[in-house]
């Protein structure tokens, strides 16, 4: 950090508020832009040289100047700061990518200055959160900058209590065990190790979503890092076309470094939750209560359930899984009472913290092995969640030899509460409230772990089947919908066009209004982009 004081010319200039009208004029000059910001590029002599020529160094001159102004918060490859962070993603997919360099800003203006720095040197950029998404690309860069967030990972409760400004290097887990002491919660991630960011952005379904909706439906306002380095607030009073598309519409718009989340009252955090495993002979009963409970939603939305037709290897046996919860300390609830009259075989539900429950939800999704998740939407019928689990494990025959495997279809309802929930504060573009009247919908994510690369190819194939013949199923039965849920979709999945014309065209107004030129669609190419899948081929 010893060159750092002086470069960094200290002043107003650096926290100035900016209006809307001077996001990004036609002559916008990178290089001036981070002179405001205090960094003239003089001192950085290969991006200086750069300004004037094309290089194909761009990355090499990045990192490098990122280097100098940052010091040790630059992480570059052969050290082992390096590789315990391409070994803490998720999946081994995203583990694989190579950045030519990982930059941990501290601040929003820090972000604003690596965003310039790569505009400047064309050098491309990915952002990290939780780094929970499945595929290679979607928070890495092979040979680019990685923008790791962890380090902006404020979390305070604003003075009247109704908001907490979160920085997007939290994960669900440290927003949670902060919170319980103050009685307050958020709408989260239900899996302790997921990050803030990607969650937040792609929509976010909580254990409490059918009371309050879904957790971009529950932000208050974000600060985003524009592609000019600016650093806007998006509410629904500023900004507000900006706002409506971060409620679903992922990374397209710049770099959220805070989101101001509605609170809602946890008294001691506690809930009650857990799961109930079935065998094979059970899963009509099983399939039944799902659809009662989910249709009778309304009734009582303190209750929420995840049922999954799973496949135990190791005893080779076809399972089916039902994780109950509900938002108070309640093991009784009478909503689930069709559940408590099958006898399960395993059953770990309790009285319990949220914190509790995220963690027993992680301990079964560990870290290291090669993943895939696909979604899928259709209107909520008892023969078409049958009918999944058929094509699930008819599919499942070609592919339950291989090692490792942790196969799932995972059900989920996407109740009358979330979709009403959806259009508080002008709505959000997932295209959804639009179908409400055909709700409640039935979410597939279909997901699978496994640790033998040489099994990809017929694993991604299978994936790929389940989710084309229970298209096909749901479409013979006018039971389809396009809807294809952002933090559940593989990378073969058209996500922001499924989010229907409209949306999509609105989408592509905004990303022009506030970065013209294409920064996070081009220079940040990983994760769902506003045109097509981000790969084809399957
Ligand atoms: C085990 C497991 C459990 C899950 N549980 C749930 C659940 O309960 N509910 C649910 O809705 N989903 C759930 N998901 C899906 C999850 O929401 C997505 O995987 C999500 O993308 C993870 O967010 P992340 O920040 O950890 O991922 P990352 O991989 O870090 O980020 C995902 C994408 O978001 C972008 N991004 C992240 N932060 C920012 C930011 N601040 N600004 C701009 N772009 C950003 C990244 O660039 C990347 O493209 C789960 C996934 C897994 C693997
Ligand atoms: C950007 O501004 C710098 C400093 O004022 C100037 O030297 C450079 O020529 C400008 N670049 C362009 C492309 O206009
Ligand atoms: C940038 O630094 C160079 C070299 O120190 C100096 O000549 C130039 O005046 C500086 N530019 C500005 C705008 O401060
Ligand atoms: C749940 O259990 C409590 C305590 O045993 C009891 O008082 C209550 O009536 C039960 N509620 C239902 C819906 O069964
Ligand atoms: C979640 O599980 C992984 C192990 O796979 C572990 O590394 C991580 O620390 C856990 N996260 C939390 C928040 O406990």
């Amino acid at each position: 950090m010893r060159f750092t004081s002086c470069i960094l010319l200290l002043g107003a200039a650096l926290s100035q508020a900016v209006s809307a009208q001077t996001i990004e004029s036609a002559d916008f000059n990178a290089t001036e832009a981070l002179l405001e910001k205090g960094i003239n590029i003089t001192a950085l002599p290969q991006l200086a040289a750069l300004a004037e020529r094309s290089s194909n160094a761009a990355c090499s001159i990045a990192c490098g100047s990122l280097r100098i102004l940052y010091g040790s918060a630059v992480l570059t490859e052969g050290s082992t700061a390096y590789d315990s962070f391409t070994g803490g993603y998720w999946s081994v997919q995203q583990s694989s990518v190579d950045p030519y360099c990982i930059f941990k800003p501290a601040s929003a203006l820090d972000v604003s200055v690596s965003i310039l720095i790569a505009r400047l040197s064309q050098c491309p950029f990915a952002v990290k959160s939780g780094g929970h998404a499945a595929f290679a690309g979607a928070s890495s860069i092979e040979g680019g900058i990685t923008i790791a967030l962890e380090r902006i990972d404020d979390i305070v409760v604003s003075k009247d209590k109704k908001t907490v400004a979160i920085g997007p290097g939290n994960l669900w887990f440290d927003v949670y065990t902060t919170l319980q002491p103050t009685n307050l919660a958020v709408i989260g991630g239900r899996v302790s190790g997921i990050g803030v960011g990607g969650l937040t952005l792609g929509g976010g379904i909580s254990f409490f979503s059918n009371i309050y909706g879904w957790a971009c439906d529950n932000v208050a306002s974000y600060e985003v890092v524009t592609a000019s380095g600016v650093v806007l607030t998006a509410s629904p009073s500023q900004n507000s076309d900006l706002f409506w598309a971060l409620r679903g519409g992922g990374n397209n718009f710049g770099v959220v470094t805070k989101f101001n989340l509605n609170t809602i009252p946890l008294p001691g955090h506690l809930m009650w939750g857990g799961s109930r495993i079935h065998t094979r002979d059970q899963f009509p009963q099983v399939i039944d209560a799902f659809y009662n409970v989910g249709i009778n939603s309304p009734k009582d939305p303190n209750a929420a359930q995840i049922m999954s037709f799973a496949y135990a290897q190791s005893v080779d046996l076809d399972l089916v899984s039902a994780d109950l919860q509900y938002a108070k300390p309640i093991a009784n609830a009478s909503i689930f009472s069709q559940y408590f009259a099958i006898p399960p075989f395993i059953d770990n539900t309790k009285v319990r913290t949220l914190s509790d429950l995220t963690q027993q939800f992680n301990a079964s999704n560990p870290n290291g092995l090669r993943e895939t998740y696909w979604a899928s939407t259709y209107k909520l019928t008892e023969d078409l969640v049958t009918e999944v689990g058929n094509i699930f494990y008819d599919e499942l025959a070609a592919i339950k030899d291989a090692a490792g495997i942790v196969p799932a279809a995972t059900l989920q309802v996407i109740s009358k509460g979330m979709l009403d929930n959806m259009k508080k504060n002008g709505g959000n573009p997932l295209g959804l409230i639009e179908d409400a009247a055909q709700g409640p919908f039935l979410l597939v994510n279909l997901n699978m772990q496994w640790t033998n690369i040489a099994d990809d190819a017929r694993i991604m194939q299978a994936n790929a089947n389940i989710i084309r013949r229970a298209d096909a199923y749901a479409k013979q039965n006018g039971l389809y919908n396009d809807y294809i849920y952002m933090n559940y979709a593989s990378q073969y999945q058209a996500v922001v066009p499924s989010y229907g014309k409209q949306n999509q065209a609105k989408l592509k107004t905004i990303a022009a209004k506030y970065d013209p030129t294409g920064v996070y669609q081009r220079l940040q190419p990983g994760y769902f982009k506003l045109d097509g899948s981000p790969a084809t081929g399957l």
